[in-house]
């Protein structure tokens, strides 16, 4: 185990480069299971959720390599259906690898996916979306599911749900005939798993829409693909609000400024100045900001959820009143008791936070209880008074690459201190 400790008041200066998305590299490996041939991801962390589906690919027959932050993924010789309980029990993303495994062997075996305790975790937008292509569950502790003939149909998601787009759109890729998703997620990491189908010969249309139409084609195959991820939008907004929690002024380099226009819009011209150039965002805090009213978490163009938890540890010292509204996950406020540990005024009221604005926070040892939530004790660190002490390192190593690390070269006095075994 380690934890982070924090001296705060250090404002972040200088530049610092985002890495690619988890959550768009998490399904990209799970595609491979589809592709035959050797796949190579650039610009790649070995962040821990990715390790795991990187030995998930393992434990199927797979292999994989690092060169650098190259990644090569390759599954031409895939021998297994059965994902491994000890592994999938770690990361949601398992789940990602039903799709891709039916419409290699028509055949999976997998336990409940584990995950971040963010709420409920359902899955049933996945089982009901693959059972439409043709898949038969046996629904247990143990999950089973295999498929005769995988034949497109047209599917409408009672609920944007990212996971489900991204698994249906997966096998759909390789059913006999068309397939229509409706109510589909629009994330930029849907739009970048479906660049990669397409590069391996899928005929995919439409993501990043509303509606996605898939043409099946019997195989998925690479010639070497070479292919980059789309940065990490969420790492760019946990800089963008440590920046202003600290009062700083940072270049966030290797990001796409329309992945993040939900979050500008609502710090713009608030206390801060913001600049775009090519992959590059500046901003410089010019005082503390006032409240930012009302925020609802919704799904993408929406204000992303994964920035709820760092947008409430940046409200909690503005001027006023800001009301966050969960509105994708059903409960993702475990960490706002960790966060009045150290002065927030903040109060839950079903799936809403009210957040008075305090003059500071002070250092305190608090606990990061899931991966965003630590991110946003990370913020109230920053900017805190005094030490900060936060338990559970790890839980932010699973989406954060070398955190500590970047913000120490901001000017961030902050150290890892790994628990003596
Ligand atoms: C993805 O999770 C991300 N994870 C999450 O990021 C992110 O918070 C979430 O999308 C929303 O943007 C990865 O991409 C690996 P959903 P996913 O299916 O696919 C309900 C992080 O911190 N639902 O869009 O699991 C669900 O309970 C993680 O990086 C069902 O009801 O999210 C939730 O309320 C956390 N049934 C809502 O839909 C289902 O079958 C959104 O879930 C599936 C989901």
């Amino acid at each position: 185990m380690s934890k982070f400790v924090i001296n705060g008041g250090n404002k972040l200066f200088g530049e610092v480069t985002v890495q690619s998305a988890k959550n768009s590299l998490l399904p990209l490996i799970s595609a491979c299971i589809l592709i035959d041939g050797k796949v190579t991801f650039l610009n790649c962390n070995k962040l821990n959720d990715v390790c795991v589906m990187l030995d998930i690919i393992k434990a199927l027959g797979g292999s994989y390599s690092w060169n650098g932050s190259s990644l090569t993924v390759d599954c031409s010789s895939l021998t297994s259906y059965e994902l491994p309980k000890e592994l999938t029990s770690k990361i949601r993303a398992s789940i990602f690898c039903l799709g891709p495994l039916l419409g290699r062997f028509h055949k999976a075996l997998f336990f409940k996916s584990g995950g971040c305790d963010i709420g409920e975790r359902p899955i049933d937008l996945h089982i009901n979306g693959l059972t439409k292509l043709g898949a038969e569950f046996s629904l247990g502790d143990v999950i089973y599911s295999r498929v005769d003939e995988v034949i497109g149909s047209e599917i409408t998601l009672p609920f944007k749900s990212v996971g489900a787009t991204e698994n249906i759109m997966m096998l759909a890729s390789v059913c006999k005939g068309k397939t229509v998703i409706k109510n589909c997620a629009k994330e930029p990491e849907i739009s970048n798993l479906a660049e990669l189908l397409r590069r391996a010969g899928g005929e995919i249309y439409g993501a990043g829409t509303d509606v996605i139409e898939v043409y099946g084609v019997p195989k998925l195959k690479s010639n070497d693909i070479v292919f980059t991820p789309v940065p990490d939008r969420i790492e760019t907004g946990t800089y963008l609000l440590s920046t202003l929690s600290t009062g700083g002024e940072v270049t966030i380099k290797n990001c796409i400024f329309s992945h993040n226009v939900a979050l500008i819009k609502k710090i713009y011209n608030n206390a801060c100045k913001i600049s775009i150039n090519n992959d590059k965002i500046y901003i410089k805090s010019m005082g503390v900001g006032n409240s930012l009213g009302f925020v609802k978490t919704a799904p993408y163009p929406g204000y992303p959820t994964d920035l709820q938890t760092p947008l409430v540890a940046y409200a909690s010292t503005l001027n006023g009143m800001t009301i966050v509204h969960e509105g994708v996950f059903s409960s993702r406020f475990n960490q706002i008791a960790e966060l009045k540990k150290m002065g927030a005024d903040l109060t839950v009221v079903k799936n809403r936070v009210v957040i008075e604005g305090v003059r500071t926070l002070y250092g305190a040892t608090v606990t990061a209880l899931d991966l965003r939530g630590g991110a946003g004790m990370v913020i109230a660190g920053l900017k805190a008074h005094g030490q900060t002490v936060i338990n559970n390192a790890e839980i932010i190593d699973r989406g954060y690459y070398d955190l500590e690390g970047k913000l120490r070269s901001l000017g961030a006095d902050v150290t890892r201190i790994h628990d003596e075994i």
